[in-house]
């Protein structure tokens, strides 16, 4: 079954490209560890630009932070897009930047459903007071000295998920299907986030930035959040995101705090 949902799942997405260079050159693959695992070597063999790597299932995904992504087979959209940007190591979260906005702004045109984003890689769904998490992007770069070679950007996107699936995913994990009640057809998502993607990276390659746009979108900007960082959590208010990502988070003593990376969650502080 598995085995001809990823050729079925090929032929589609084929079909439904309107791209010049992402996802001319796909792999849809039945079943694999990670598809950043699978990027990273095709990079290392010499693919181009634009590559993307497809799976109905992962037996290894990962997500941020060592933690582990899971998704059920042929339910989900789980895919690695191959960069070969020409830019230093600090601008490389602009490609996070531009493949999430890509990915929210194919949601709300293929599904109709709005999307948040929330610092520093999720895309999120608002529920009450808080939020529940739809998709989420994991960055990897490999570095040649001080050159990047090349960067793969995976992408996990909660599609046709049941509810009652959900919570064997993660305990705020949402879907497509459970926000809108409607399956969609992860070719055309696929399609229509490649076209985003690409329409958005020509723009950056022209000199243009993602950051305002991406800045807009966050939620948890404005906010006390608690940010959980390598030295333990930091209360403050999310005063803003510089150029390359990083979080500005002013606690109550007034200092400015500038992180890399971490989780934050929004506080009743
Ligand atoms: C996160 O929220 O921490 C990022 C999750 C990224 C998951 C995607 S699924 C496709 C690609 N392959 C992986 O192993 N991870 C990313």
């Amino acid at each position: 079954m598995v085995l001809l949902m990823d050729q079925i799942l090929f032929s589609r997405v084929r079909a439904a490209l309107t791209t010049q260079i992402f996802g001319r050159n796909l792999v849809v693959l039945p079943r694999t560890g990670s598809t950043n695992d699978v990027v990273k070597e095709m990079a290392g063999e010499g693919a181009p630009e634009g590559t993307v790597v497809v799976a109905e299932e992962q037996t290894a995904g990962r997500g941020r932070l060592g933690r582990r992504w899971l998704a059920p087979p042929s339910t989900c959209l789980l895919f690695s897009v191959l960069f070969r940007p020409n830019l230093p190591c600090p601008q490389i979260p602009r490609l996070t930047m531009l493949c999430s906005l890509a990915a929210a702004d194919a949601i709300r045109e293929v599904a109709g459903l709005e999307v948040g984003l929330k610092w520093p890689n999720d895309l999120i769904v608002a529920s009450g007071s808080g939020w529940q998490k739809l998709a989420g992007v994991l960055t990897e770069t490999g570095v040649v000295g001080e050159r990047v070679a090349f960067a793969v950007v995976g992408v996990g996107i909660n599609v046709n998920v049941s509810l009652e699936t959900l919570p064997a995913l993660a305990p705020d994990a949402t879907s497509i299907l459970a926000e809108t009640g409607r399956e969609v057809d992860r070719a055309t998502l696929l399609a229509t986030i490649l076209a985003g993607v690409e329409a958005r990276y020509e723009g950056l390659r022209a000199g243009e930035s993602p950051h305002a746009e991406w800045a807009a979108r966050l939620t948890t900007l404005g906010q006390r959040v608690t940010a959980m960082t390598s030295g333990g959590p930091v209360t403050g208010m999310a005063e803003g995101v510089d150029e390359d990502g990083t979080l500005l988070l002013r606690t109550p003593d007034g200092a400015l705090h500038r992180l890399l990376a971490g989780d934050v969650t929004l506080c009743a502080c």
